[in-house]
């Protein structure tokens, strides 16, 4: 109740600042973990959404171009595709925090660049699958560009865990992770020269990926939420899906749906310590009077689904539940309570961070800054026209198969476990480029074309593709019914998207930015 109260004055007291006079501009970026955006992910998240999102701009159509974590966080900090940042999996193999990836791309991420203009430089959470291990430097690698340190080892957990902390290795048992990043954030903070020098905090806590562990306050607080029945849930998958989808079983067992809704219900759950993260920072960044002179940034690696089409939960796929993300943001200068339909990507958030500090984005990225184009108000008659890639390379490998389900499985096959059925998540021909396209800005929702076509390197070429504005929940793939000319259409803009890079994918992203001078 208190806390309520506090809470709605705070929002009152904010909605009266007026501008700071300092000439500081600080970034805070809050990165969430497998957070999904049309599952409800941002439903639990109430406190973020009333000092985020309802005192700035909540973009509505956000997209990652890979969805998965590794290569989706290396597109977040290099403002690349993952052709050209070759974070190709979650494994060092696969490039993930590897050696190409620390000597030729983490020097130039947006925020070494930042660090290079005199930002002091914050990192505390999850990082990179394989950061931290001894293949791939230990704890005392510590990316180049950061001030302060707090880098998880490994993949997201909620306790036992070791973080490198400015280069040395730290255990903890029993600190439940969210709240140690924010503890750690608040610390940062509480530094004398934050008043004095711009400053960057990435805040990257583990939920709501698995184990889906809530903090001991948040747990059973949702105890009767079910997992979202969408019109896709747990449908019986024919031959207009690709291979993986099609293994059984299709759809699964009535008796395991207890467990999914298991899972939704404890993804919320730890979605509220990210709540109150959220609320201290900004709380704090209020307090010291920097609230002003400072753009927050709240989104996802990717997104996530659990039981659409019979897949019990996870990413990996080129459907809307896990290539969509949560993005909000406000900050000096944007507009408040406004939604914005023009879409931006991963790959956009380097150039867009580096446009919020005055600098130039460097033409090799591959994305576009969008912040100019946040200070215009967009929307009705503006011309958009992006076509965008998703790519995606499968994962297989003996170390998720466990030896309960069926012995035929070989390592081209990727987690499968009894607890979901033995339906097996990921695949090496569970491969794809897609390319989406949304195209007219016609009225403030709609669009003349939203669009995703895409094509599976397995034995049978296979190819979906969904007209969103008649199908949101992909239903019906119309690869069979295209014309000759669209599909050639289609086929042409994947084939170059699939090997651009800086400008020439530019090419393909008319956001009808105003250019800057
Ligand atoms: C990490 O290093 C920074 C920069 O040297 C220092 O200010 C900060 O106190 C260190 N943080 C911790 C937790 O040791
Ligand atoms: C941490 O790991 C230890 C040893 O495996 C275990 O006993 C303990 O319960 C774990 N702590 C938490 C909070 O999960
Ligand atoms: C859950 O549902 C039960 C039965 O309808 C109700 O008694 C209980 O208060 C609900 N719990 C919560 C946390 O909403
Ligand atoms: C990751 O990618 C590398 C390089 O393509 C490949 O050799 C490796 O098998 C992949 N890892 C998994 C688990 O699929
Ligand atoms: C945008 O245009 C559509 C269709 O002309 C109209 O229905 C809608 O009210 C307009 N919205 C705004 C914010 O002007
Ligand atoms: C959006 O526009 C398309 C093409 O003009 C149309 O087919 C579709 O029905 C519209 N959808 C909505 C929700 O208005
Ligand atoms: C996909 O890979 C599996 C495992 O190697 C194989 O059995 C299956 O035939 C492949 N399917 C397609 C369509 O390539
Ligand atoms: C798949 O595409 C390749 C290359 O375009 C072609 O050589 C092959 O015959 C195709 N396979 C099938 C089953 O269509």
């Amino acid at each position: 109740m208190e806390k309520l109260l506090l809470l709605s004055s705070f929002t009152i007291m904010l909605t009266w600042m007026v501008p700071g006079s300092c000439s500081q501009t600080n970034i805070v970026l809050i990165i969430a973990d497998d957070q999904d955006l049309i599952l409800g992910g941002l439903t639990p998240m109430v406190k973020t959404q009333n000092i985020i999102a309802n005192m700035g701009v909540t973009f509505t159509n956000a997209f990652v171009t890979t969805p998965i974590c590794c290569p989706s966080r290396a597109s977040i900090f290099s403002g690349q595709y993952q052709h050209n940042h070759l974070t190709l999996n979650n494994s060092v193999s696969g490039g993930c925090s590897g050696p190409h990836w620390q000597q030729r791309v983490e020097p130039q991420t947006w925020p070494a660049i930042l660090h290079q203009a005199g930002y002091t430089t914050f990192y505390a959470g999850k990082y990179l699958n394989q950061y931290g291990y001894k293949k791939t430097g230990g704890v005392a690698h510590v990316p180049p560009g950061w001030d302060w340190w707090i880098g998880l080892v490994g993949n997201s957990r909620y306790y036992n865990y070791t973080l490198s902390v400015n280069g040395t290795s730290v255990f903890h048992s029993d600190d439940y992770f969210t709240n140690l990043i924010k503890m750690y954030g608040l610390e940062f903070l509480h530094q004398r020269h934050v008043k004095e020098k711009n400053f960057l905090m990435v805040l990257a806590p583990p939920a709501p990926h698995a184990p889906f562990t809530p903090a001991p306050e948040y747990k059973d607080s949702y105890k009767n939420v079910t997992a979202m029945r969408t019109p896709n849930f747990n449908i019986p998958v024919f031959k207009d899906k690709h291979w993986l989808l099609r293994m059984s079983p299709s759809p699964l067992p009535d008796s395991m749906l207890p467990e999914l809704d298991r899972v939704y219900r404890q993804r919320w759950e730890t979605l509220l310590s990210v709540d109150d993260l959220v609320e201290s920072i900004v709380i704090e960044l209020y307090s010291l009077g920097l609230l002003d002179n400072t753009y927050l940034i709240v989104t996802s690696d990717h997104g996530y689904h659990v039981g659409q089409f019979g897949l019990p939960w996870d990413k990996r796929q080129p459907y809307e539940m896990d290539i969509r993300i949560p993005l909000m943001m406000r900050g000096p200068g944007l507009p408040r309570k406004q939604k914005d339909v023009r879409p931006v990507l991963n790959i956009d958030f380097a150039p867009t961070f580096l446009a919020m500090a005055g600098l130039e984005p460097p033409a090799w990225m591959d994305g576009l800054p969008f912040f100019p184009l946040l200070q215009q108000n967009a929307n009705n008659g503006t011309k958009i026209d992006r076509k965008f890639l998703i790519e995606y390379h499968g994962e297989g490998s003996m170390k998720t198969i466990s030896s309960d389900c069926p012995s035929d499985y070989s390592d081209t096959l990727s987690t499968c476990v009894p607890e979901q059925m033995c339906k097996c998540q990921d695949s090496k021909n569970n491969s794809y480029t897609c390319v989406r396209h949304l195209e007219d800005l016609i009225s403030n929702h709609n669009f003349s074309y939203d669009f995703i076509f895409c094509k599976f390197r397995d034995s049978e070429n296979f190819t979906e593709a969904y007209d969103l504005n008649v199908d949101p929940y992909q239903l019906n793939n119309l690869a069979p019914y295209l014309s000759s000319i669209i599909e050639n259409k289609y086929i042409t803009w994947l084939d170059h998207l699939k090997f651009c890079s800086g400008l020439t994918c530019h090419m393909y992203h008319d956001l009808n930015v105003q250019n800057s001078p």
